[in-house]
């Protein structure tokens, strides 16, 4: 998000505007805790995890008297165009405000479970991978020297994507996601064969949304007479300094927001898609269920059957 801030700040100067930064997001509007973007705000962020502004749900924003409220800290600074870096929620109540008020917007895409619809990438989702990819082969160092299965349960909400992905680059035996039906007498039979023709340890992916991490942990445990442990890997994967491939993705969506919002653009969420960088509406993006890309579905089900 740091690299985001950054770069919409220092295009948007391009364009002869002045920025301002909201602090705490949503609450931050409501409070007026708005700032100029300053180049002392700016400097040294890029490398950060998290985000240097914080971040906020507020269910006060669903409210029109707090909306005004927001409306009027902007009018007082004479800020007439917002950029919201988030998900869906974050995106639907700019729109709200956007009808309440007139205030256009454009959104970028920011959630480590890429679940937004109508996009294949949200920022933040290599860096939680390659976090996850650093944390797996590290548990692969006691995995192997002792002979154990390891189950890893990745965040991702109700999305396997986290999953699949670093199943695959992590060379993981089993891999359980919301989106391929699995089969544990078949897995079983499968490793079975695999520890009969030499495997000594195994590593199983199980993505949150299954809740399934405690129950394959027992299960391999049982079924193949291994000592088995679990690792929740929970909030490690949202933190970190951004990759380079999130650096450069966060550039050029921010640059696509700016242009977006110059071009008279009203309520436009960045997307990249099938290779393509563009902007849906966001009743396009609300209107869409997420689906995870089928050839990645189709690469995991060797491992999850
Ligand atoms: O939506 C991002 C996410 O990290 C999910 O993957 C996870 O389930 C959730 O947020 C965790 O939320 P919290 O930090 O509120 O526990």
């Amino acid at each position: 998000m740091n690299p985001a801030v950054k770069s919409a700040c220092d295009y948007s100067r391009k364009h002869g505007w002045k920025p301002f930064l909201v602090d705490w997001g949503l609450r931050g509007l409501i409070e007026g805790w708005i700032y100029e973007a300053t180049k002392e705000r700016l400097s040294g962020i890029l490398h950060k995890g998290g985000t240097v502004l914080g971040s906020s749900r507020s269910k006060r924003f669903f409210d029109l008297q707090y909306r005004e409220q927001a409306y009027r800290h902007l009018q007082e600074k004479k800020i007439s165009k917002l950029i919201v870096i988030g998900g869906d929620g974050s995106f639907s109540a700019l729109n709200q405000f956007y009808s309440d008020f007139g205030v256009p917007f454009a959104g970028i895409p920011a959630t480590i479970d890429n679940d937004i619809p109508g996009t294949d990438y949200c920022l933040g989702v290599d860096t939680a991978l390659n976090m996850i990819r650093w944390s797996v082969d590290s548990i692969r160092d006691t995995a192997s020297s002792f002979s154990r299965a390891f189950v890893v349960e990745t965040m991702g909400r109700h999305c396997g994507y986290l999953a699949m992905t670093s199943a695959l680059a992590t060379g993981a035996e089993v891999c359980l996601v919301p989106e391929i039906p699995y089969d544990l007498d078949s897995i079983a039979e499968r490793l079975r064969k695999e520890k009969e023709e030499g495997r000594k340890y195994l590593l199983g992916i199980v993505a949150e949304g299954t809740g399934m991490g405690e129950s394959l942990t027992r299960w391999m445990g049982e079924a193949l007479g291994m000592d088995a442990r679990l690792t929740v890997l929970g909030h490690i994967q949202r933190g970190g300094s951004p990759t380079v491939y999130d650096r450069v993705m966060a550039f050029k969506f921010a640059n696509a927001a700016v242009e977006s919002l110059a071009s008279g653009q009203t309520n436009q969420v960045m997307t990249f898609k099938d290779g393509s960088y563009g902007s849906a509406s966001i009743n396009e993006i609300t209107d869409q269920q997420h689906h995870v890309d089928p050839s990645l579905i189709k690469l995991c089900e060797a491992i999850s059957r």
